[in-house]
């Protein structure tokens, strides 16, 4: 008997059928299916899994259970790209305004951040005036007029999976690659992206541990975008580290600001070059990777993809007076931390620094909390660099209750310094999946 046959059938490792689960999915939203049956279909499908074909009909069920975005009338090939995560990754507000400098239209819906990974609308939002909310003619306007927008993520898009990751959170299964790949993979179709470029991370600032699990992730996702007829390109990347130097809302939009300018740190730009490379591959502005890779680096040196972003900013409504002349952070503390040691950099714990970051207000413990846009952490050496004993190691921007002293040294305990250079580095890029 309906669901409950759906439910043994997962159970019993059976492979399910599309209408199956496209009705559990239709059911479930419609609140036709309670949450314990959902809950233990979830846990059928976390133990058993889920063939490519399964998990492409439950990313295909849950991307139509809303609205789906209609991008037709912008023309061109809509190239979406999506981060599963990290700590100092602002990759987004560097990389969209330079591939849509290039010609690819960025119609982009960006989510807030929660726990200490940071959100692009929350970065966005730092910037006085910045309208993070548009109506669908107005981004769509502006797509066509200026190549580029990024707004919030609509709540009608794939409810679905909202409902089921709520449940997920709250059973324990949250970690199965299917469900995972599914519910990435949804809001990027329902968001109305014609071929998508993902960042999947691993190590201890991500949400995949190690490498391997990334590459299986990414696979998948890889696989479902084939089947789905969005091709799907990932990049594999290292979160072992903060990506950038910027941990913090304000200081990201000014590392971005920095990295469009020609001054950004060596893993961003890593980053940087090999997304925007696929992204304009994808978009069919580019027919090598070489040659993509070499457009970025031009559209950096020109200045091109800095004139796109200071554009996209004022088109909504963004205050643009400070670009390119002074930083937009301004704190009420500042404290500068300098290296009591001298050596290499051997490991910078990122998740930690997030959780620093997120105390002193940077981040969302929960979904309704606020964040204070101004308050974060900014390094000056990567992982890996030498370090002499007097350099700057960081500045921490606080409000005006911050316990500063505590705070840097809570900072200063993440970044190990040691007398030899680390014997175990980790490329920032390892693989791309096609
Ligand atoms: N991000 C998502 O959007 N969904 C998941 O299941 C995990 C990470
Ligand atoms: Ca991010």
């Amino acid at each position: 008997m309906w669901p409950i046959d759906c439910i043994e059938h997962k159970r019993d490792g059976l492979v399910l059928t599309a209408s199956e689960i496209d009705r559990f999915i239709h059911d479930y939203t419609q609140g036709k299916i309670t949450d314990y049956q959902a809950a233990a279909w979830l846990m059928a499908v976390y133990l058993n899994g889920m063939t490519a074909e399964e998990t492409t009909e439950l990313t295909k069920a849950m991307s139509h259970s809303g609205d789906v975005v209609d991008l037709s009338s912008v023309s061109g090939i809509k190239v979406d790209k999506h981060s599963t995560g990290g700590i100092a990754d602002t990759t987004t507000l560097i990389v969209a305004p330079l591939v849509a400098a290039a010609g690819v239209p960025v119609a982009k819906m960006s989510g807030r951040g929660l726990g200490f990974t940071g959100g692009t609308i929350d970065k966005l939002e730092s910037i006085p005036g910045f309208r993070t909310e548009l109506t669908q003619t107005e981004f769509l306007e502006q797509v066509r007029r200026i190549g580029i927008s990024v707004i919030g993520q609509s709540a009608k898009i794939a409810p679905a999976d909202k409902l089921l990751y709520a449940l997920r959170d709250a059973t324990g299964t949250v970690a199965s690659i299917p469900l995972i790949a599914s519910s990435i993979m949804s809001k990027k179709i329902a968001s109305g992206a014609d071929a998508i470029v993902l960042d999947v991370k691993y190590g201890d600032g991500a949400f995949m541990k190690t490498c391997e699990e990334a590459r299986k992730l990414a696979h998948t996702m890889v696989q479902i975008g084939k089947l789905a007829h969005r091709p799907t390109t990932a990049v594999i990347t290292s979160m072992e580290a903060p990506l950038g130097t910027a941990i913090g809302n304000s200081l990201e939009v000014d590392e971005a600001v920095e990295a469009l300018s020609g001054h950004g740190g060596k893993r961003l730009m890593t980053v940087v070059e090999a997304i925007g490379t696929q992204m304009l591959v994808m978009g069919q502005k580019a027919k090598t990777e070489a040659e993509g890779r070499k457009r970025i680096q031009q559209l950096v040196a020109s200045g091109a993809g800095l004139a796109k972003f200071k554009q996209f900013v004022g088109a909504q409504h963004g205050s643009v007076s400070w670009i390119g002349k002074r930083p937009l952070t301004k704190a009420p503390k500042v404290f500068t931390a300098v290296s009591t040691e001298s050596g290499y950099i051997t490991a910078i714990h990122g998740r930690a620094l997030g959780a620093v970051a997120m105390t002193m207000g940077a981040g969302r413990a929960r979904k309704e909390d606020t964040v204070d846009p101004v308050v974060g952490i900014r390094l000056f050496k990567e992982v890996y660099d030498e370090i002499h004993a007097g350099e700057v190691l960081f500045t921490l921007y606080g409000n005006a209750r911050a316990d500063m002293q505590t705070l840097a040294q809570q900072c200063a305990d993440q970044i190990i310094v040691e007398a030899t250079p680390c014997r175990d580095q980790k490329p920032v890029v390892s693989e791309i999946i096609t």
